[in-house]
């Protein structure tokens, strides 16, 4: 995780840098800092904590600079104190550094350049890369024609594990280097400046022209140009590409924070996941075309034994709902795998195959890395065992987009909030309509109930805003009688339990509050040894075949003091006679209803962090986007 961004050009740097660093903050601010070139020195202010504390030690400052990096941090190796935030120095302070990801041999760099007689000032990984930087510009110096980008490229060949970093050095204040490997960089291209960043949304006020620098490549910008090269050396041609995005969509317009507005923007998101999706013009006559307008390589279709899927965090409760619905709606045998664990303990190969990654952000490490493996590991197999990756994401940019050739974009926008919303209901989306997909190859599901599902999905933005509209001010009242509670638990079976989960990781995040999920079956194997008054049960009810059943489990909870509080359709006399309080959302077919279900618990746990006055935009510990093991 981490942001980095770098500025080299005409204009003043620490503005433009303190600004990108404003728009990376989602991705760690455990500390900021940031370095100049400035009279032929570096010029470096660093902080502990968020951004706003470096900034008001600039506060004053006049910095005509024309160069510099900055960093925004989430501390993995040293604790989150100012003598471990970025950027960081070689030993004459020449060089500055700053990097996200982390390095795995720097404790034996660390001894080696130790018994060279260097002297650390921090317990970070980073700060192995000054000073190797400084050792060997020295030698390059001697030999090369470029000597900073030479001895940068020195540096990466004898670092492990995944980084992207940019370097400075005041000796060479008309340039700034960049490189990568395994953690996402950018590259921006304006008139006579240049800029690298973690992410676009720090480019986005500047320029549309961006180049994605890829694993293993280098850069090397001045004021002049941007030359991109391998870590062999070899020169690389490439060009920028235009991002199409809306500076808007990366402002609060209005909203006290931007999760709110992330949530308001879901109706918005459902209705362009449709337009993307779904050919309109389709009908239950048309046996020969799917409605649904992915275009994956017939060949998948085919044979289709097995969906596996690999994800982190709220992605992966998208995937156990894409499990349901693959299961139920196209009839594939599918399994879910935390990335994390999957990459060091995969399932025997199942032939013919579907591996799907679902990850926003595209960067999350993990996922890549189970996807990079699983691609490995079908590599020179028979075809029935080759490898079919799909990736559901996004951001289609991102490092995903470069590993996995066939993606399913789903058109959230860019999602600032720490706590993933908006794009949760959009990976939902794209699984719905890749089961529907699959379902028409596969002729496992009648053409009136494909149609039946389009009209449901189709109903769906209107029935959010329904929520939305009837239920957000009823929802933040309710939130009062919560600021103090300690534990939650959530309920939910079915297509809804995936929904139960992602409820209590949404009031974890960002409430600090203690909630789980549980399969309302199971609650009485365990968690209801947990309950009494003080613990507050919320649990999901739509009518289907588990309905009652998910009463009689609330009414378990109940016989045990807790306060109930249902998510479930109006008018449902036996709902409102089984709970003390209830949030209700329109009527729907049970297998779309998790769209419906999970936006009141957005709002509670939205509402109970924001009256407990907590930063519901960026909660403690977290980052967005967990580029890291
Ligand atoms: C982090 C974020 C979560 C997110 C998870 C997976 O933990 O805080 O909100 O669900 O990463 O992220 P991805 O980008 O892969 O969906």
């Amino acid at each position: 995780m981490c942001g980095i961004v770098g500025y080299i050009g005409t204009k003043e740097a620490s503005g433009i840098l303190l600004e990108g660093l404003r728009k990376l903050e989602y991705r760690g601010y455990d500390s900021a800092g940031i370095a100049t070139v400035l009279e032929g020195e570096i010029h470096c202010v660093r902080a502990k904590g968020k951004l706003h504390n470096l900034e008001e030690k600039l506060v004053g400052e006049t910095n005509p600079a024309r160069l510099g990096i900055a960093h925004t941090r989430w501390a993995t190796h040293g604790k989150p104190e100012e003598y471990n935030a970025h950027p960081h120095m070689d030993m004459a302070k020449r060089i500055a550094v700053i990097q996200n990801g982390i390095i795995e041999n720097y404790r034996e760099l660390r001894e080696e350049l130790k018994s060279r007689g260097c002297e650390f000032r921090s317990d970070t990984d980073t700060e192995v890369i000054p000073h190797l930087i400084a050792e060997e510009l020295s030698k390059a110096e001697q030999v090369a024609e470029e000597p900073l980008i030479e001895a940068v490229r020195q540096v990466v060949r004898k670092l492990r594990g995944a980084f992207a970093i940019a370097v400075i050095c005041a000796d060479y204040p008309d340039e700034l280097i960049v490189a990568r490997q395994q953690a996402p960089v950018v590259l921006g291209f304006g008139e006579g400046e240049f800029y690298c960043a973690s992410d676009t949304p720090a480019l986005i006020p500047y320029t549309r022209a961006i180049l994605n620098l890829e694993n293993g490549e280098l850069a090397r910008m001045t004021p002049l140009g941007v030359e991109i090269y391998s870590f062999g050396g070899q020169r690389l041609k490439k060009a920028p590409r235009t991002l199409d995005v809306n500076p808007v969509m990366v402002e609060k317009q209005g909203f006290k924070h931007y999760m709110l507005k992330e949530i308001y923007e879901q109706p918005g998101v459902v209705r362009s996941c449709l337009e993307a999706y779904v050919n309109s013009a389709w009908t239950s006559a048309d046996h020969k075309n799917s409605p649904i307008r992915f275009d994956l390589p017939q060949s998948w279709y085919r044979n289709l034994q097995h969906v596996q899927i690999v994800a982190c965090g709220t992605s992966w409760h998208a995937g156990l709902v894409g499990k349901y619905l693959l299961e139920q709606l196209a009839d594939v045998p599918t399994t879910i795998h935390y990335a994390s664990e999957f990459r060091y303990a995969p399932a025997p190969l199942v032939p013919h195959t579907l591996t799907i990654g679902v990850t926003q952000s595209g960067e999350t490490a993990d996922t890549l890395a189970a996807l990079e493996m699983e691609k490995a590991r079908r590599d020179n197999k028979s075809e029935e065992f080759e490898a079919r990756l799909l990736g559901i994401t996004n951001r289609p940019e991102s490092s995903l987009g470069q590993l996995v050739s066939n993606i399913i974009d789903t058109h959230a926008g860019i999602e600032i909030g720490v706590a993933a919303t908006k794009t949760f209901v959009a990976q939902l989306m794209a699984f719905y309509a890749l089961a529907i997909d699959i379902a028409f190859h596969r002729q496992t599901i009648a053409a009136q109930q494909i149609e039946a599902l389009l009209t449901g999905l189709s109903q769906l933005p209107a029935q959010i805003e329904l929520i939305l509209e009837s239920q957000e001010r009823y929802i933040e009242e309710l939130a009062h009688d919560f600021a103090e509670t300690q534990d939650f638990i959530f309920l939910g079976r079915g297509i809804n339990f995936p929904i139960a989960l992602e409820g209590a990781l949404k009031l974890k995040e960002i409430s600090y509050i203690h909630a789980e999920g549980y399969p309302a079956g199971e609650m009485k194997h365990g968690p209801i040894a947990l309950l009494d008054a003080k613990v507050p049960v919320v649990a999901i009810a739509m009518p289907g075949p588990v309905f009652e059943k998910v009463l009689s489990n609330a009414q378990e909870a109940r016989a045990r003091d807790a306060r109930l509080i249902g998510v479930t359709p109006m008018d449902e006399q036996d709902a409102a006679d089984t709970f003390d309080t209830l949030i209700p959302v329109p009527h729907i077919d049970e297998i779309l209803s998790p769209i419906l279900t999970v936006i009141p618990l957005q709002l509670l746990a939205y509402h109970i962090a924001a009256r407990r006055g907590l930063d519901v935009d960026q909660p403690r510990n977290l980052a967005k986007s967990v580029t890291v093991e």
